[in-house]
């Protein structure tokens, strides 16, 4: 038996959400925020919606089980936030990792203005401003971590536990079963193991404390020092994409796809 939904996220979101959710319907109310409203088969499917809306970077402000006929039963579901499941600070030989605050704005701008590093990345915000809203958005702080070298902050990792894949019977068991991870360093300190460092450590607290099953990571093909950072800590080129992806300044662009099994990591890590 179907149980009715309504999910409400900040902004005004267009038609093409009812495409994303299975056949939700959108109403854009007076206060700037979007309700979807539909029916879900079971938790499986739900918890599939709440990934999609989470990876689409729309800021979930509640969720309600509409009421049936048993009653108003009505209950609040929270979004799933890996970063909160784990202990905070955690100390590699060099390098401290934390969960990024909005404080951390104005220090990770400090490297990801540079063109070197914002060339390979999604966004290249024009300004502190802009980066800066980019950054605070609590979708976005609930994935990013920061990297600390004697108190300075010299990188950010990006943590995405997503479910996988999965034929809807066994949906349930593929829930929150992959991590998409990325990176950036100051390149000031380039070349001395730190991203090798920081990112050895993420993908031990993927599998042996989130219970992550396979671990995952992209880039264009050109972006040699970051495909050569996934072949050191153990991941498989799993993906060799043909001008699949369009970059800002050089056009369409081959990409790699890499990934390393919690099984695999236990020989290598
Ligand atoms: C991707 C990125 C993090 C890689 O940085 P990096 O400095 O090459 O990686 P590391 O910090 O692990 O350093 C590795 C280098 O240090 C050397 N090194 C020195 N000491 C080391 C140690 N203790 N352990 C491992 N490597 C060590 C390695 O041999 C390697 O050198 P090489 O490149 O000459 O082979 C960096 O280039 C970056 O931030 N790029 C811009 C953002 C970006 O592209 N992000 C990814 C988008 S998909």
């Amino acid at each position: 038996m179907s149980t009715g939904y309504e999910f409400r996220v900040e902004g005004h979101l267009d038609e093409h959400w009812t495409r994303v959710l299975d056949g939700f319907s959108v109403r854009h109310a007076p206060d700037g925020t979007t309700t979807l409203t539909g029916s879900v088969l079971d938790q499986a499917q739900l918890h599939g919606h709440l990934a999609r809306i989470r990876d689409l970077g729309a800021v979930l402000l509640s969720l309600r089980a509409l009421p049936d006929d048993a009653g108003d039963r009505v209950e609040m579901v929270a979004v799933a936030d890996p970063l909160s499941r784990v202990d905070w600070p955690r100390c590699t030989d060099r390098l401290e990792l934390r969960p990024a605050s909005a404080q951390d704005a104005e220090a990770t701008w400090r490297f990801r203005r540079l063109e070197s590093v914002s060339r390979w990345l999604t966004v290249a915000p024009a300004d502190l401003e802009s980066y800066r809203a980019v950054f605070e958005r609590p979708a976005r702080l609930a994935t990013t971590l920061v990297v600390e070298l004697d108190g300075r902050v010299v990188g950010d990792l990006m943590l995405r536990v997503e479910d996988a894949w999965a034929q809807r019977e066994v949906a349930e068991q593929a829930r929150e079963a992959q991590a998409e991870l990325g990176w950036v360093l100051d390149p000031e300190l380039a070349g001395r193991g730190y991203a090798t460092e920081a990112v050895r450590e993420l993908i031990r607290i993927c599998f042996e404390e989130l219970g992550i099953r396979r671990v995952v990571a992209t880039c264009f093909a050109d972006n040699e020092p970051s495909w050569r950072l996934m072949e050191r800590v153990g991941m498989r080129r799993e993906l060799h994409a043909v001008s699949d992806a369009l970059h800002r300044s050089a056009g369409w662009s081959d990409t790699f796809a890499y990934a390393v099994l919690s099984t695999e990591w236990s020989r290598v890590g």
